[in-house]
């Protein structure tokens, strides 16, 4: 029985590239996939021994997290921003993807008079979706300063990712704070690539405070977990209570053994040293690689993700002709909003070996 009128899930984004696939993988050594930012090394060996020996599995576990969950969280914001955020203002989520997305329909269950999401025109495509799949008007903003009164009036929630998914930018969180306390507006900061900054400290938007602001983190890149499905937010100790209790409603609870796995990698920084070393080498490596062969390409000031332009603006042919001469698939801008179309995003989520093995079919 097919819907009458309904909402039609537009074709998912990385579903857009099979065409391109068989030519990637026609070269000899196959496919390099740079396309999703889906982590290809190894977590800690202890989180990965948590998972099977928790203990955790019979029971149902807390929606909102582990209070050894919380504490590793808490503990971890206190390492890393120098933050002290109360466990009651921080809970546990099933990665931070159905968070991201859910959000706006629970906000709106909250502020039924306003029915908006702001998000960053070049952005991560789940901010959008959340909006769409709320019901929400979905209004993209370049700039801060220039959001249309009539759209803050009526927002919801401002999203923020710094570092950015995918250019690689880092924002002004204090300012972001400072708009939405001006407007009234709740400051999502979306915060899974802090770890992997590479300008200067990472930064939280919790730094200036809770009030009025959400940080957003995700074990999935940190630690290489993004198949165990853990992240936790925090932030403003209202909307906090408000998500958990309708969290708690909704069934929303990572898995008992997740949780503790998800510990346990939050309680070690040493893993996630060597993961910074591994992306920036990558980074540095293909923007080398790029720039050579003609496609100027420059670090990102965090994140692992490479951004250039395409040479003569057409995205799709440089996606078409990286995965016909280098074998690699990538993901032409347009994924993350009309304003990236000039662009191609990069992961470097495959070993050096895999890299270098593009870069000698470019040069060939
Ligand atoms: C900006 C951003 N936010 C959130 C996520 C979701 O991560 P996860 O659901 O694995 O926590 C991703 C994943 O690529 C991302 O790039």
């Amino acid at each position: 029985m097919s819907g009458e009128g309904g909402w039609v899930p537009p074709p998912y984004p990385y579903d857009r590239l099979d065409d391109l696939r068989p030519q990637a993988e026609a070269h000899d050594g196959g496919a390099v996939d740079l396309s999703i930012g889906t982590p290809c090394d190894p977590p800690p060996p202890a989180v990965v021994a948590a998972l099977s020996t928790s203990g955790a599995e019979r029971g149902y576990p807390p929606s909102i997290g582990s209070q050894r969950f919380r504490r590793a969280a808490v503990d971890w914001m206190g390492r890393r921003f120098g933050v002290d955020v109360p466990l009651a203002a921080t809970a546990a989520c099933v990665g931070t993807k159905e968070l991201v997305v859910g959000l706006p329909a629970v906000l709106r269950l909250r502020t039924p008079s306003k029915d908006t999401v702001l998000y960053p025109a070049i952005s991560y495509p789940s901010y959008e979706m959340g909006a769409v799949l709320a019901g929400c008007r979905a209004v993209a903003y370049a700039d801060l300063a220039a959001v249309d009164p009539g759209d803050a009036d009526r927002a919801l929630c401002l999203w923020v990712n710094s570092p950015g998914n995918p250019a690689g930018q880092l924002d002004d969180l204090p300012a972001a704070a400072a708009w939405g306390r001006a407007h009234g507006v709740p400051v999502l900061s979306d915060e899974c690539y802090a770890e992997f900054t590479w300008d200067g400290l990472p930064h939280t938007i919790l730094e200036g405070g809770l009030d009025g602001v959400l940080a957003v983190h995700s074990l999935s890149k940190r630690s290489n977990l993004a198949g165990v499905r853990a992240g936790f937010y925090a932030g403003d100790p209202a909307l906090v209570q408000y998500l958990m209790e309708v969290r708690k409603h909704a069934g929303l609870m990572p898995p008992g053994p997740v949780q503790a796995a998800a510990a346990t990698a939050l309680e070690d920084d040493v893993h996630v040293d060597e993961q910074r070393e591994r992306y920036l080498q990558r980074l540095q490596f293909l923007a080398g690689v790029l720039t050579d062969a003609g496609i100027p390409t420059t670090i990102p000031r965090g994140g692992f993700y490479l951004w250039p332009e395409a040479p003569d603006g057409d995205a799709w042919a440089l996606t078409g002709l990286l995965a016909a001469k280098g074998g690699a698939l990538v993901s032409p801008g347009e994924f993350y909003g009309q304003s990236g179309a000039g662009h191609v995003r990069i992961a470097v989520v495959q070993p050096l070996e895999r890299l270098e093995l593009v870069a000698r079919r470019l040069s060939s």
